[in-house]
């Protein structure tokens, strides 16, 4: 098995931070002081409160695990203390007709006395090339920010929407589907929730989606000591079972109270739904909630059904919508021969890649089944009248890639060249999929 751990410090960018005096290190997660400081060093990176000692355990539990990789500084007035720091770990994400492995980059911070000097390039760079040595096809992250990932050849692949519902107007208006809610304990999903994930995840078109691991099902379900200043209000768990008593679904929530008590506001934590009728079940359990007035749901599809189940649908508001898992295309025949497709073709790709991973020509083909095999096409390309040519970056391929992102769209954006009749409307059908991605976690 690989030690991903292990894998020595990248070279060209260890020499590139000591050229500036900076040190490039990998930490040991052995190493508990080491490992204190990298976690404080995250943390204010990211203006979070300070972790206590109980969240600091925690937390080096949960990244024992990972590639830690943290900058430091000798010149400074705390030495031991890195002034950036990465965080790295194999993950699957679902495509279309499957799942891929991809490097899971976090934790990327610069300390505020460093920024815009060079480091946050070396650490990406650094871990870009790692993950092609490690031979995954694919990286992957969750961003603060729209504006910092593009020039690495990272493209927004899944949006994400937030809702807000005003319950007094939005009526479920379907019939009541079969099965039955319990009210339980948050930690009793630790057991019941994973295979109802699971399910879910596995669904047809479910592309998108990452593994939920140990710590983030102990995160979300109140299981780690809270940060000093979180606010406590109380997580609440509901669960979906179907006529056999078998989970299907569950939602996490918390209400939280009006200025005069009622009505209040339930936020909505989380909802998963390994079958329609538990969606439609935990959807009406919340819109029916008594003494709430309004229902905020963030980190939910751009398409969500349940606009389509009440009676009133602009009582449901998307108030949010941007960009949320961003991809980045390492070893391009195995990204595009991975995924099923909608429509056969052959289309020549020439794809400009900075960082040179994915850069050059590809011919992807696509059997009347789906299936799709993309080579490299070297020397001049001998193309059939009918195949389908366009020019793109790596970034924009990779925010094709799960179907979420139109090419017609890129296409009037002037960043899509079509070398043949509507290239990008045939791009298009080919990587059209049947729901839009979707990503319910930060990772
Ligand atoms: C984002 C962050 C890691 C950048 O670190 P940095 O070391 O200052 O970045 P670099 O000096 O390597 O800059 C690389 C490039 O990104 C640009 N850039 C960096 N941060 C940017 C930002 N927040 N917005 C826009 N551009 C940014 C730089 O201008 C530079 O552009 P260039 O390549 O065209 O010259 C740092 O600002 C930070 O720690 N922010 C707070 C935590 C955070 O948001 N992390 C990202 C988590 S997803």
């Amino acid at each position: 098995m690989t030690d991903y751990a292990a894998l020595p410090i990248d070279a060209d960018s260890h020499a590139a931070l000591a050229a500036d005096d900076l040190e490039l290190r990998l930490v040991d997660p052995a190493d508990d002081s080491a490992v204190t400081r990298w976690l404080q060093a995250d943390a204010r990176g990211f203006h979070d409160s300070a972790p206590g000692a109980e969240s600091l355990a925690a937390q080096a539990a949960e990244v024992a695990g990972d590639r830690i990789t943290a900058v430091l500084d000798p010149t400074a007035a705390d030495p031991a203390t890195p002034v950036a720091t990465v965080r790295c770990w194999p993950m699957d994400v679902t495509v279309p007709g499957g799942s891929l492995p991809a490097w899971a980059i976090s934790s990327v911070t610069v300390a505020p006395t460093h920024r815009r000097r060079g480091i946050a390039r070396a650490l990406l760079t650094a871990e870009l090339r790692t993950a092609a040595r490690l031979g995954l096809p694919l990286a992957m992250l969750t961003v603060s920010e729209a504006t910092i990932y593009a020039r690495y050849g990272f493209g927004p692949a899944v949006h994400q929407a937030g809702y807000t519902i005003d319950t007094t107007r939005a009526r479920w208006a379907r019939p009541a589907p079969a099965g039955r809610l319990h009210l339980v304990a948050p930690a009793t999903l630790q057991t019941d929730g994973p295979p109802v994930f699971a399910r879910a995840r596995a669904l047809a078109g479910a592309a998108g989606e990452v593994d939920r691991r140990e710590g983030w099902w102990r995160q979300a379900l109140g299981l780690m000591p809270a940060a000093p200043g979180t606010p406590g209000l109380t997580l609440r768990a509901v669960r979906f079972d179907d006529p056999d008593g078998i989970p299907q679904g569950f939602a996490l929530y918390r209400v939280a109270l009006g200025p005069n008590g009622y009505p209040a506001r339930l936020d909505l934590a989380d909802l998963v739904a390994a079958t329609d009728d538990a969606y439609a079940g935990l959807w009406r359990f919340l819109l029916e909630m008594d003494l709430v007035s309004e229902i905020s749901a963030p980190l939910r599809s751009v398409a969500e059904p349940v606009r389509w189940q009440v009676t009133d649908p602009r009582a449901l508001r998307k108030t949010d919508e941007r960009d949320h898992l961003w991809l980045r295309i390492l070893d391009l025949p195995v990204v595009l021969g991975r995924r099923r497709y909608s429509a056969p073709g052959t289309f020549h790709l020439t794809v400009s890649d900075d960082l040179g991973f994915a850069d050059g020509e590809f011919r992807l083909t696509v059997d009347e089944r789906g299936r799709g095999e993309a080579r490299p096409v070297s020397g001049p390309a001998a193309a059939a009248a009918d195949d389908v040519r366009v020019s793109l970056s790596a970034a924009d391929l990779a925010s094709l890639y799960l179907g979420g992102t139109s090419a017609v769209t890129l296409a009037r954006a002037g960043r899509l060249s079509e070398g043949s009749t509507d290239a990008a409307a045939r791009l298009d059908a080919a990587f059209h999929t049947i729901q839009p991605p979707h990503l319910s976690t930060w990772f």
